[in-house]
């Protein structure tokens, strides 16, 4: 592992253009709970079981009950040394994204600036039935209506079997193919097409990391799989690079 850690800091290095997918377990040291770890139920339910349009269509009240207990356990969170590392990064690579699967925020609160937030954002309200879209970081409490013609709200989040925001999936694919790293961190890579981006980045000719705290579908395929916690790992990564 050390001896990896090593050729991936000297990678990073001399790297142009890097992109950077990143999953919940990005954000579990700050406290947030994976989607699929033992910690991601909520009350009996799974994450997936209630991020998804026919759930909200059933029982918009408790697909709001849980929105609301996810907003307010994130306000309550900081970014960790996971996502410190990564705004770090971005500043000494010439060429950068950051494409998070997560919701939470804390990319940007860390200081990334050039992200793709490819699932949209807790903080996001969206009208169910006119183009009403606003940000909204106050505690919310029951279901929100619109102020416009007061349909209910739903959170402006990518729900399962929903299709991404437009334009999106472009330009995640455009900059995978012109990277010479692509790192992925904290992702089971259990969903698509997040979980193609590494075999894709592969494809293209970029050198390929994932840094987890275990073992993924996409270990075997990358060339470099550090396993471990992403707030110690990328520190030590980016440290040297970015002091
Ligand atoms: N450091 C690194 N990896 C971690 C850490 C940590 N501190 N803690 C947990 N992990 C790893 C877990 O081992 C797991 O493989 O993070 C991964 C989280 O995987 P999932 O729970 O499947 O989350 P994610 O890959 O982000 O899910 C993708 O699925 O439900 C949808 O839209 C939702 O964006 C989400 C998408």
């Amino acid at each position: 592992m050390l001896a990896n850690l090593e050729m991936v800091k000297a990678l990073l290095d001399g790297a142009e253009r890097v992109v950077v997918l990143t999953g919940s377990g990005v954000s579990a040291e700050s406290g947030i709970p994976t989607f699929r770890e033992a910690d991601g139920l909520w009350r009996q339910f799974r994450a997936e079981e209630l991020a998804r349009p026919d759930a909200f269509a059933e029982d918009p009240e408790l697909v709001w009950e849980f929105y609301n207990w996810r907003r307010e356990l994130v306000a309550n969170s900081e970014p960790n040394d996971a996502h410190l590392a990564l705004a770090d990064l971005e500043c000494v690579v010439p060429e950068f994204l950051l494409i998070t699967q997560n919701v939470d925020g804390l990319h940007s609160l860390a200081g990334s600036r050039n992200l793709l937030e490819m699932h949209g954002s807790l903080w996001e309200l969206q009208c169910t039935m006119c183009s009403w879209r606003n940000e909204d970081r106050t505690m919310l409490s029951g279901v929100p209506t619109c102020p416009a013609c007061g349909a209910l709200l739903r959170p402006g989040v990518v729900w399962f079997g929903e299709a991404l925001p437009p334009g999106v999936l472009n330009q995640a694919i455009r900059a995978i193919a012109e990277a010479d790293v692509f790192l992925s961190v904290g992702t089971s890579a259990m969903v698509q097409p997040a979980a193609s981006f590494a075999q894709l980045a592969r494809e293209q000719g970029a050198v390929t990391v994932e840094i987890n705290l275990e073992p993924t579908p996409n270990s075997g395929l990358v060339d470099f799989a550090l396993h471990g916690k992403a707030g110690t790992i990328l520190p030590r990564l980016t440290g040297a690079l970015c002091a």
